[in-house]
């Protein structure tokens, strides 16, 4: 049955937002919304859906949508004069039917390629002229990943700087339960404290309590390390020197209209980002950045978690 599937398909998703299906043939899968170029699931072969995505979220343009991988471009947060996260996360993308030649042999993994252009309304918002192309892959085993490559195509000769984020929503059984590894020791801004910089003491990160932070100059691999499921998420990430990590806890999820009161239990965001050192492009230039996420079965022996086995394995 499932070797008659198209890899690629186009579908309906909720409110008649069209989205697409990546199927993988050992059963793994993806599905993007032309909405936001947003990816909102991302199953094992199992089936079991690895990203959270807020029972309260309405899919209902133009609100973002809660959970998955929200786009942040060319603004992360309030970090300039646009929206909140800027815009990419809120307008319709399309498909790119004739993406320029990657340099790797992605194109041999199941993938959608698209693309976002401005109108001439939204030059009036951002006055910047770009070409904005997302693919989505699935590689043989399950894992995940995403390039961004943005190309200023300013036609007055004028560079133009941008913040990035993937806002990944991760599903995990319990947030008191789970641990990050590889940002220990680092350096972070503190979002609940005006962004004050801060260095990280101890331990892995651990969560008993909202958190709201950049961690700046970031290893190229970190780890979610879910104890209860016995599942690892490793994130691999390329042009992406920056990692957000953000829980609203029990308060601001309350305060949230398009949040469950007790969903912060279950899902962390960890955004792989270009922050603090924004990106600046002239005409002609093109940046890229790659997100690469696994879930692999915890190593688990003698009640301990294994950080090095998982930061250090393949
Ligand atoms: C995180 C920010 O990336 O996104 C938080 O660090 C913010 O400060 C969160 O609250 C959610 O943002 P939004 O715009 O999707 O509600």
């Amino acid at each position: 049955m499932s070797s008659e599937r198209a890899a690629v398909e186009l579908a309906k998703g909720v409110n008649g937002l069209e989205k697409i299906i990546i199927h993988e043939t050992r059963g793994s899968s993806a599905e993007v919304y032309l909405y936001g170029g947003h990816v909102t699931s991302w199953k094992n072969e199992h089936g079991e859906e690895l990203l959270f995505v807020s029972s309260k979220t309405l899919f209902k343009p133009p609100k973002p949508i809660r959970g998955g991988i929200p786009l942040c471009f060319p603004q992360f947060s309030n970090l300039g004069p646009l929206e909140s996260h800027g815009f990419a996360r809120n307008k319709f993308w399309s498909i790119d039917t004739d993406p320029p030649a990657f340099p790797t042999n992605s194109s041999s993994k199941e993938h959608i390629d698209l693309i976002l252009k401005p109108s001439e309304e939204d030059m009036k918002i951002w006055p910047h002229s770009y070409e904005f192309r997302l693919r989505v892959a699935l590689g043989p085993g399950g894992d995940l990943m995403l390039t961004s490559r943005i190309r200023n195509t300013n036609s007055d000769g004028k560079p133009f700087s941008f913040t990035f984020a993937y806002h990944t929503y991760f599903s995990v059984s319990d947030i008191s339960e789970v641990r990050v590894e590889g940002l220990e020791t680092l350096d972070y801004l503190d979002n609940q404290k005006n962004r004050e910089r801060f260095t990280e003491q101890g331990d892995a990160i651990t969560f008993e309590g909202e958190v709201d932070k950049i961690y700046l100059s970031t290893p190229t691999k970190i780890a979610i390390l879910d104890h209860e499921r016995k599942r690892t998420f490793v994130l691999r990430k390329d042009g992406l020197p920056d990692a957000v990590v953000w829980n609203p806890w029990d308060k601001k999820a309350k305060a949230m209209a398009d949040f469950g009161d007790d969903e912060y239990k279950h899902m962390l965001c960890v955004e792989a980002a270009a922050i603090e050192k924004p990106i600046t492009l002239k005409p002609g230039e093109e940046w890229r950045g790659r997100l690469e996420l696994s879930a692999v079965p915890s190593s688990y022996c003698s009640g301990q978690l294994d950080p090095q086995r998982v930061l250090q394995g393949s």
